[in-house]
């Protein structure tokens, strides 16, 4: 007897599969159990608990600040809501770039923890021997190259990266190690469409991307973004579905002037 309801998920063979039919994979970040529902009950292919909550959730100007704990309890909520997207869990910065023990033991942790279905790190050559030993655990990885903004007082701005030869090449190298490493997919960031859509024809794995053109497998975005919660930011790749800045402005602003007019709550709305 199965404890579990029979729901078709999604996992990571779900993603190779897709690749091969030619069917793009959709990825959005969610950081909540309300958001994510909505998301999933969409029918979202894979959601990612981003360390960009340390942006849009806490305010923090970089991806830094953000602590594992922090990571595992975003990453529970959005578990709780969810029944058939794959769940990918942002180990954050500092969590597993000193040794491949604290990597596997922050990978555990989140797989512990959460109930999320795989993790994702950044970087390329320099992790890679910690993601084996993660996926030699059975953790699923996923990878992110390109722009990587744990990176980002390395790089100095969030431009696009890999426009010069030399990065150019790196990056198809790291793509390369990662998928043998065990990677069942990666994220490009920000890189040039024709370098991304050369890698992602060169490996086997799907490849995710962001602001890195059609011609990878699939596309993920940040939530607050989609949904034009965040007015400021408003880079070249982004899409905007929504205005949720406007909308949730006129309902509040309506909320304010009808309790300060009296109006709320009328006698239908009392005991
Ligand atoms: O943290 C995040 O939201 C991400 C996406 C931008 C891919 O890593």
């Amino acid at each position: 007897m199965s404890t579990h309801k029979e729901v078709k998920r999604i996992t990571t063979h779900t993603l190779q599969k897709l690749k091969l039919k030619g069917e793009k994979i959709s990825m959005l970040t969610a950081y909540d159990f309300s958001f994510a529902r909505l998301f999933d009950a969409a029918g979202i292919d894979v959601l990612l608990v981003g360390d960009s909550a340390s942006n849009v959730m806490a305010g923090h100007e970089t991806t830094l600040p953000i602590t594992l704990d922090q990571m595992i309890y975003h990453a529970q909520s959005v578990i709780r809501g969810i029944h058939h997207c794959l769940v990918v869990v942002d180990l954050p910065f500092g969590t597993y770039q000193s040794n491949s023990d604290i990597a596997l033991a922050s990978a555990i942790r989140i797989m512990k923890e959460t109930g999320a279905h795989a993790i994702k790190l950044e970087g390329g050559e320099e992790v890679v021997d910690s993601i084996k030993r993660i996926v030699s655990a059975g953790i699923p990885v996923m990878g992110h190259l390109g722009l990587t903004p744990q990176s980002i007082y390395k790089f100095g701005t969030y431009n696009v990266r890999a426009k010069e030869e030399a990065e150019a090449n790196k990056l198809r190298n790291d793509a390369r190690l990662l998928q043998e490493a065990g990677c069942f997919a990666l994220v490009l960031e920000k890189i040039p469409a024709t370098l991304a859509g050369d890698v992602s024809k060169s490996l086997e794995i799907p490849t995710i991307g962001i602001g890195a053109g059609p011609d990878c497998d699939g596309q993920v975005l940040v939530m607050h973004d989609l949904l034009g919660i965040n007015t400021e930011f408003k880079p070249r790749f982004l899409r905007q579905y929504l205005n949720l800045h406007e909308s949730i402005t006129g309902a509040v602003q309506q909320y304010i002037s009808d309790v300060k007019a009296k109006d709320f709550p009328n006698e239908k709305e009392s005991y």
